[in-house]
């Protein structure tokens, strides 16, 4: 649904550049809910403004429902019409709401329909049923100035969905929002991903918005993608810091000859049996150390530290089982850091 290849960007102000993407390649599939993390200054808000060409992009290309827009940019009057159209496909949610006081929240709603040039009648109950959905049917009336934090976000939530987008960009939306509200503004970004069918591009820096929404994550670093893919992927992938920071599990070894090892499920075994099954069919204990499991579409999928009595030499049998079942297994050793699969 989103493409960018090789996309880059570069500032130039008072004889200095600043080169805020080099090279991003990101791919979001048409229906996701799609999470950018990173520090500060690594990117973030300059892919998703070269993603709605609010920026231009200095190299690389930017396709949205399969339209190049970096190639309407800067075409003529007749592409500038077609980018206009393309771009009010795409709905975008600021971190500061961007509201305007002197305009009731329905008017706010309005803007964008106004700016489309639809009749009174029609801007009236379009505004009020996306009022409605976004749960704020009783405030249409009431200004900016009068509403939470979290009201005035789902005002600009509604606002971003008049031109009926594909596609919702979200810079920040929740950072300004206390950790309840935040949860009750994320719950509504997936209520609108479910039933709207909206693909959804959010970046942030909080690991948690990743977390409790996403079904896919691009880690941002110095303007470029270090890591990408869905959380299956990410944790199938050996030493992902998304993974790890996403399924994070402690938990130490409770004497010597013991072996701890992490068993990460990315989607195809399920927890439960796959544990009992190993302590059947080997006749040991089992200690679970710490675990950061998620159900996503019925399969489990994450992380759990285990501890099995005996050397690793020991083990090498009942965790060749594990492996067989197709997990992923990591020793960690004595001394703490991880021996990754393979290493023996
Ligand atoms: N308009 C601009 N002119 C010059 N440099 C800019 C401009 N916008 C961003 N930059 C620089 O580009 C780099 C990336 O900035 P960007 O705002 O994309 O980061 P970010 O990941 O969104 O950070 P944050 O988490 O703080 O919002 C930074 O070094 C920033 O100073
Ligand atoms: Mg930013």
């Amino acid at each position: 649904m989103i493409t960018t290849s090789g996309l880059t960007k570069v500032y130039r102000s008072r004889g200095r550049e600043v080169t805020a993407l080099d090279g991003v390649d990101l791919h979001v599939r048409e229906g996701e809910v799609y999470g950018v993390i990173g520090q500060s200054g690594a990117g973030k808000s300059s892919l998703i403004r070269c993603v709605n060409l609010l920026e231009r992009p200095t190299a690389g290309t930017v396709t949205v429902d399969g339209q190049d827009l970096t190639a309407l940019a800067g075409r003529g009057p007749r592409a500038g019409k077609e980018l206009r159209r393309a771009r009010s496909r795409i709905g975008m949610v600021f971190q500061h709401f961007n509201l305007l006081s002197s305009r009731t929240v329905q008017d706010n709603v309005e803007l964008p329909l106004e700016i489309l040039g639809k009749s009174g009648k029609e801007r009236s109950r379009k505004a009020l049923a996306l009022l409605d959905l976004v749960g704020l049917a009783d405030k249409a009336g009431a200004y900016p100035a009068q509403l939470s934090g979290g009201q005035k976000q789902r005002v600009g939530i509604a606002r971003a969905l008049a031109g009926d987008p594909k596609v919702l960009l979200s810079d920040e939306a929740t950072s300004a929002l206390d950790p309840e509200t935040t949860r009750s503004i994320l719950q509504l970004l997936r209520d609108l991903n479910r039933q709207l069918g909206l693909t959804v591009l959010l970046i942030t820096h909080e690991m948690d918005v990743v977390k409790s929404v996403c079904d896919s994550a691009a880690l941002m670093e110095r303007g470029r993608v270090v890591e990408s893919g869905t959380v299956g992927e990410l944790l199938a992938t050996p030493g992902s810091q998304l993974a790890a920071a996403l399924f994070p599990v402690g938990g130490l070894a409770t004497g010597e000859d013991r072996t701890v090892v992490d068993v990460t499920f990315h989607g195809e075994s399920t927890t439960q049996p796959v544990v009992s099954q190993l302590a059947r069919t080997y006749n040991i204990d089992i200690s679970i150390l710490g675990a950061a499991i998620d159900t996503v579409g019925g399969l489990q999928i994450g992380r759990m530290r285990i501890e099995l009595p005996g050397r690793y030499e020991e083990n090498v049998v009942p965790l060749g089982f594990l492996r067989e079942q197709g997990l992923r297994i990591d020793v960690v050793s004595q001394d703490g850091p991880l021996v990754k699969e393979g290493a023996k």
